[in-house]
C-alpha cells in the first residue's frame, strides 16, 4: 500500500511516470481506469481548488467519491480523528484524501496502514499534490526545469505549498530563492532576499504566496497595502522580463498579484488549476492501480 504524505514517498521514476501520465491525460481524456474504486475526502480545513480538483480527477477516471464534512461529523461529538478514520476505513475505500491543520495528521493516519492516505495539505508542513502540479506546469513550459531559478515570494514561513515546493523543486535540480519580509521568512539554507528587485533579473519563475492570516497567532502586518507596495507581482515590477508567474490560489488580488498581471499570458494561475486535475489523475492512478 503506497501513501502520499509528501513527495519523498515517490521515487524519481514514479515522479517521471506522474509527469508522463499527466501529459497523456491532458492530451487525450483517458478511459475509466478507476471504475471500481472508491475514495473518501476528509477536509478539516477550507478548500476550493484542491478538493474539487481531486473529485474531478477521480470522477474523470470513473472512481466514486464520498465526501465527509467534519464540521457535521462525529468529531463534533468528541470522536477522535483516528477513530473517525478507522470507521471510514471499515467501509473499505481505496483511499482517503485528507486536509488537516496539523502537520503530522496524514503521516499518523498513513501509519495505521488501513487504506492509502493522500495528503491534500497538512499544516504548514506539506502539500505534495500542489508541488507536483507546480512542477508539471513548469516542465510543460520549459521542457527541463533543472538549472532554472524560482523565487518564492510571500508568506513562506506559514506555507505548506512552499515547504513541499522547496523539497521537490530542489530535488529536481532547480535553484530556489526566498523573497519575503522578515516575519514571513523561514529559517533556511536557501538564498534569502528582502527585496525582489535584488534578484529579479536572475529568476525564471516567481511563485507568489498568500499571507496565511489564519495561521498567524496575531497579525504580522497592520497594513497589507504597504506589504503590496513591495511584494505584489505587477507589470511595473516585472517589466518585459520573460518570467513565469505562479500562485497556488486563492490569490489576494492586488496584494499578491495585480489584476492586470493576472490577465498577462506569463501568469499561469488558471493553467495550474487545469493541470492540477491531470496530475491528480496521475497520482490516483499510481496509488490505486500501479502500486
Ligand atoms: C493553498 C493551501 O490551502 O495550502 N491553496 C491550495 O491548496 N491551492 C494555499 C493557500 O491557502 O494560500
Amino acid at each position: 500500500m503506497q501513501h502520499l504524505v509528501d513527495t519523498n514517498n515517490f521515487s524519481d521514476e514514479q515522479i517521471a511516470q506522474l509527469l508522463h501520465d499527466a501529459k497523456t491525460f491532458k492530451a487525450q481524456r483517458p478511459p475509466k481506469l478507476l471504475r471500481d474504486k472508491l475514495l473518501i475526502t476528509l477536509f478539516f480545513e477550507a478548500s476550493t481548488r484542491t478538493r474539487s480538483s481531486f473529485e474531478v480527477a477521480a470522477k474523470r477516471l470513473g472512481a466514486a467519491v464520498v465526501h465527509l464534512d467534519p464540521s457535521r461529523s462525529s468529531t463534533k461529538k468528541g470522536e477522535s480523528l483516528e477513530d473517525t478514520f478507522a470507521n471510514l476505513c471499515a467501509m473499505e475505500p481505496d483511499g482517503v484524501i485528507i486536509r488537516h491543520s496539523e502537520n503530522e495528521t496524514p503521516r499518523l493516519l498513513a501509519d495505521m496502514e488501513m487504506t492509502s492516505v493522500i495528503n491534500a495539505g497538512a499544516g504548514n508542513y506539506a502539500h505534495p499534490t500542489q508541488a507536483l502540479l507546480d512542477l508539471f506546469t513548469m516542465v510543460e513550459h520549459f521542457g527541463e526545469v533543472k538549472g532554472k531559478t524560482i523565487a518564492i515570494v510571500g508568506d513562506i514561513v506559514s506555507s505548506r505549498v512552499a515547504s513541499s515546493g522547496i523539497r521537490l523543486l530542489t530535488r529536481m535540480g532547480m535553484n530556489v530563492v526566498l523573497v519575503a519580509p522578515k516575519p514571513f521568512m523561514p529559517e533556511s539554507d536557501l538564498p534569502q532576499y528582502e527585496k525582489l528587485e535584488d534578484i529579479i533579473d536572475k529568476v525564471d519563475v516567481i511563485m507568489s504566496l498568500r499571507a496565511q492570516l489564519e495561521r498567524h497567532a496575531s497579525p504580522l502586518f497592520d497594513d497589507y497595502d504597504e506589504y503590496a507596495k513591495h511584494y505584489c507581482i505587477d507589470k511595473e515590477r516585472l517589466g518585459d522580463r520573460d518570467i513565469l508567474v505562479l500562485h497556488p490560489g486563492p490569490v489576494m488580488r492586488n496584494i499578491d498579484i495585480s489584476d492586470k498581471m493576472l490577465e498577462d499570458p506569463r501568469c499561469k494561475v488558471l493553467e495550474q488549476v487545469k493541470n492540477g486535475v491531470f496530475i491528480r489523475m496521475a497520482i490516483l492512478k499510481l496509488l490505486l492501480l500501479d502500486s
